[in-house]
């Protein structure tokens, strides 16, 4: 039986009180739960008052976390204090943290292995820039990248996002080919066949033209969505694309 597929949206550093009515207006486009998984990412500010207002079926995660339950870490997030706000889901090495905030890959580790232990699901990004890419670097890149950003035993336990960085917010999708076949690679080196736990969501520029074609794809379990899920319409449009 073929796996569901999951939807995330990444809202990134947009938000306040204001746009809460987007649960609303998504909720008006479902008559019944979607056959996806649906996951929301807002900003921390609008977790708790975002979550009582999502339908029951959007769970809600962080954008990031600290790697420790807490100290003295001034303006950090512990992923305990988001589990605490009712998320179960948590982005780690997004490629903006990575470039912003120089993330390096231990970093990485860190938090995701800070995740873990507080029960949260980490999704884990990695992606190849266009110099990688265009230099054909793009498998090795990306696979050391996930060797180095996940902690041992981890695969089973945690979502990939493969994210080239070339085509976050820039309209410039991967094609489904080049999607599935670093999906593949990914899969492989995990040692997961697409039947198994590892579930792999590819984001940039993901939007409802391009969804559906990209979900169609054995090797692509969902997608990670980021201005195109800021829309509830948009946003429901790819959900619908997963079938
Ligand atoms: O985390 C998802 C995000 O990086 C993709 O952004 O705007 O290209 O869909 P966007």
């Amino acid at each position: 039986m073929a796996r569901r597929k999951i939807i995330a949206g990444n809202w990134k550093m947009h938000g306040r009180s204001a746009d809460l009515g987007w649960a609303e207006r998504l909720s008006a486009l479902f008559d019944a739960p979607p056959s996806s998984e649906v996951l929301v990412f807002p900003p921390a500010t609008l977790l708790a008052p975002l979550s009582v207002r999502l339908p029951g079926y959007v769970a809600i995660g962080g954008q990031d976390c600290a790697d420790a339950a807490e100290g003295a870490r001034t303006g950090d997030i512990s992923p305990l204090m988001l589990s605490d706000l009712g998320a179960r889901y948590v982005i780690t090495g997004h490629s903006e943290r990575r470039m912003l905030h120089g993330e390096s890959d231990a970093v990485v580790r860190a938090k995701t292995e800070a995740a873990l232990k507080a029960g949260l699901t980490p999704v884990v990004c990695v992606g190849e820039t266009l110099d990688q890419r265009r230099s054909g670097e793009a498998q090795n890149i990306v696979l050391q990248q996930l060797q180095a950003s996940l902690p041992e035993a981890a695969a089973g336990h945690v979502i990939i996002a493969y994210e080239p960085v070339w085509a976050i917010g820039t309209g410039m999708t991967a094609s489904p080919d080049d999607a599935e076949a670093m999906h593949k690679a990914i899969r492989q080196a995990l040692r997961s066949g697409s039947g198994d736990e590892l579930r792999i969501l590819y984001g940039g520029s993901v939007n409802p033209a391009n969804a559906a074609e990209l979900l169609s794809r054995a090797q692509i379990d969902g997608a990670l969505v980021g201005g195109a899920s800021l829309d509830p319409e948009s946003f429901a449009s790819i959900i619908r694309s997963a079938g």
